[in-house]
């Protein structure tokens, strides 16, 4: 992320290297602070509706007031996005509740919410990940029961990824109640007797943007899905498994905890859901609608 890019910091642009936040706001000081990350294709954001609404759902469900009109959101993305020279952007944006007058776990009355953006370049994957696949590790899922809120709180999620690094892995899938239920950053996804699944939504894990997008780019192409449990257990039976993320787009994953999945490679399903993945960027950098209709 370069340190010249420009931010944005409760109402004003300015260069990164100067957005400066209180030390007592209640982000730095608790973690008190929810964010999202949206992808910028070819200079538009995207599915910038569902990313709102789901910051909305955080902001709700953790009493931080909603701090910006849906227009100026827009406004305030679009313009950081244009003013950072378009083109593939991540967009990072964080809302904290605000600089407190003491250090209290409680918040008591209102505070201002603190507003945050900024943006770094939008790397596709690797060609290696996409020729090899990526390996991950299976890790106790040690966060907290509200996973549906995308907090800045991320200190389990730090630590599980830290663990899958660790161990020469890209991610860790996070294993609760015998239940495989998304990546320590990613959504899961498998592909079983040609059947894509995916855990359903719920406090459990946070419902990715992407996730929601194949799960319609699969209706539109007719390839066969479900919402369901997936035991940790029969992973090893997957023949083939994905993690989907705003900034990793779809990862195959081809080694679990140092096994191989199905056939070692991308897998076919993969490999066809990826195509139309990229066709799909491809008509939103061409402006045409962000909706997975066929054709
Ligand atoms: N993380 N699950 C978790 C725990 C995540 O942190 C993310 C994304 C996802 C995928 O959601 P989406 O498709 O909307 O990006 C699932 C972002 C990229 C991050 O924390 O940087």
């Amino acid at each position: 992320m370069a340190q010249d890019s420009l931010a944005y910091l409760d109402g004003t642009f300015l260069p990164l290297a100067e957005a400066c936040v209180p030390a007592l706001d209640r982000g730095f000081l608790f973690g008190d602070a929810v964010y999202e990350v949206i992808p910028a294709y070819g200079g538009r954001l995207f599915r910038l509706e569902e990313h709102l609404a789901r910051l909305g759902h955080s902001l709700d469900e953790t009493r931080i007031p909603q701090p910006l009109t849906r227009e100026a959101w827009q406004e305030v993305l679009s313009t950081l996005v244009a003013r950072n020279g378009g083109g593939d952007l991540s967009v990072y944006l964080q809302v904290t509740r605000g600089v407190t007058p003491r250090r209290d776990h409680a918040f008591g009355p209102e505070l201002t919410p603190t507003v945050f953006a900024m943006t770094s370049a939008l790397e596709p994957p690797p060609a290696g990940a996409r020729e090899q696949g990526v390996a991950a590790v299976t890790c106790d899922d040690i966060r907290w029961r509200r996973c549906d809120i995308k907090a800045t709180t991320l200190l389990a999620n730090v630590l599980l990824r830290q663990q899958a690094v660790d161990a020469q892995a890209q991610e860790a899938i996070l294993v609760r109640d015998g239940q495989a239920v998304e990546g320590a950053a990613s959504n899961l996804f498998i592909v079983r007797a040609g059947v894509l699944a995916t855990p359903p939504k719920g406090p459990a894990l946070l419902p990715g943007i992407t996730r929601d997008l194949l799960l319609e780019l699969a209706e539109a192409e007719g390839m066969p899905f479900e919402e369901r449990a997936i035991p940790a257990a029969t992973l090893a039976e997957a023949e083939e498994i994905w993690l989907t993320s705003s900034t990793k787009e779809i990862l195959p994953v081809t080694r679990l905890d140092g096994r191989i999945v199905g056939t070692g490679r991308p897998g076919p399903a993969w490999r066809r859901m990826f195509a139309w993945f990229q066709n799909y960027k491809a008509r939103l950098r061409r402006g045409e609608p962000d909706r997975a209709a066929r054709g």
